[in-house]
């Protein structure tokens, strides 16, 4: 029977992670609705407590696991201090992965690159395509140098680089992000800059809060998509496209996605309509974005699945936002979860979702995987 492990980190309670925030970070995509972290949150102390907000929920990891055991024997290995010797003592024939890690930005990197060092198969994509997707910025140089469309985007690491940006005038208007977040932390309309007098303190406010480099981008005024991909090679595939619905968001609120959206203004008691999956849009606009969207997940090296977020600009052309090889995959049909909402409306229920994945990556790497069994 095959061994499958299951690397994962999985969300301390509320409390515990709140007190234990200065420790990790933790990157994925949130729960829009019914977290027990999300009562936690308010705006102003935003920073420290979301560290978790990335990890995986018992349900899910339950959720995920059930569906493994569909292919061989499940076993658990919580990403934790002593999982290198955990994998060495169990050396399963593959390992899902799920971890998002916990210190620094190649933090997502470590679960594949421990799995490498003992010569274990796992899935989904290798260290340097997570490290790189955790850097919005080298994300933008590869697919730039590629001719992939991103945003202009200038990084700003210091108040020198500050300064160069206030004096080439930039075009406006733009859009700041902390360069190795996800989840939309520090991401709030505040990111806004509509006019050249803003870009020093915006910009300074989050160098100061964040302790790492700013993107500076170009905002890209169209609408928004994400798309779920599986698969590798001549047979990935993109999933039906999500559209991001703005006119859902509050009355006057900005067309972004971010962390009021996200956390704020989608609750359990009044959710939002956020998504429309397929999005409704013309034939040749879906071909336009599966085309970039193939061509990101390419040349980023991605494996098995992710998830892309892609934007239009001003000319309705589709631009890459972000790309997320570690997607998130709430398994709760009631929350917004985008991958899992994407794989649905292609007939691909949770539990087949999370086998597509593994087939892919056990196909890969030629292990051969327990028949489906219920
Ligand atoms: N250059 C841009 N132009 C317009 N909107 C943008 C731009 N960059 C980001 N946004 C808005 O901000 C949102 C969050 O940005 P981004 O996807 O980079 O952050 P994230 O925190 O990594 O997201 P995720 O939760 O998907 O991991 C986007 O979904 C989009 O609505
Ligand atoms: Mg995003």
């Amino acid at each position: 029977m095959t061994r499958i492990g299951f690397a994962y980190n999985q969300k301390p309670d509320p409390v515990a992670a709140h007190d234990a925030a200065e420790l990790a970070r933790a990157d994925e995509e949130p729960p829009s609705s019914g977290s027990a972290l999300a009562t936690l949150r308010a705006p102003a102390n935003a920073i420290s407590d979301d560290e978790f907000a990335e990890w995986d929920s018992p349900a899910t990891i339950d959720a995920v696991a059930h569906a493994l055991s569909r292919c061989g024997n499940v076993i658990r290995l919580e990403a934790t201090d002593d999982f290198p010797q955990r994998l060495r003592d169990t050396r399963p024939d593959i390992v899902f992965n799920i971890a998002e890690g916990l210190r620094g930005p190649n933090r997502e990197s470590h679960v594949p690159a421990i799995c490498e060092f003992y010569g274990v198969p796992y899935t989904g994509s290798d260290p340097f395509t997570l490290a790189l997707c955790l850097d919005k910025a080298r994300t933008k140089e590869v697919l730039r140098a590629r001719g992939v469309p991103t945003a202009d985007w200038t990084l700003v690491r210091s108040r020198n680089d500050l300064r160069a940006l206030t004096a080439s005038t930039p075009a406006l208007p733009l859009f700041a992000k902390p360069v190795h977040e996800g989840s939309s932390k520090g991401i709030t309309e505040r990111n806004y800059i509509a006019s050249a007098n803003a870009i020093e303190p915006v910009v300074l406010d989050l160098l100061e809060r964040y302790e790492q480099p700013v993107i500076v981008e170009r905002f890209l005024t169209g609408a928004e998509f994400t798309c779920g991909v599986l698969g590798n090679g001549a047979s990935a595939r993109v999933l039906p496209i999500v559209g991001i619905n703005f006119g859902s968001l509050p009355e006057g609120a900005l067309p972004i996605y971010g962390y009021e959206a996200k956390w704020l203004w989608d609750r359990p008691e009044a959710p939002l309509d956020i998504f429309s999956c397929p999005a409704r849009i013309p034939e040749s606009l879906r071909a336009g974005i599966e085309d970039v969207v193939l061509r990101a997940y390419d040349v980023l090296g991605c494996r098995d699945w992710s998830r892309i977020d892609v934007r239009l600009d001003a000319a309705g052309l589709p631009n890459i936002v972000e790309v997320n090889p570690l997607p998130g995959i709430l398994p709760d049909a009631a929350e917004n979860s985008c991958l899992p909402k994407a794989a649905r409306a292609a007939g691909i229920d949770y539990d087949a979702l999370i086998v597509a994945c593994l087939r892919a990556g056990a196909e890969r790497q030629e292990v051969s995987l327990d028949g489906s069994r219920s």
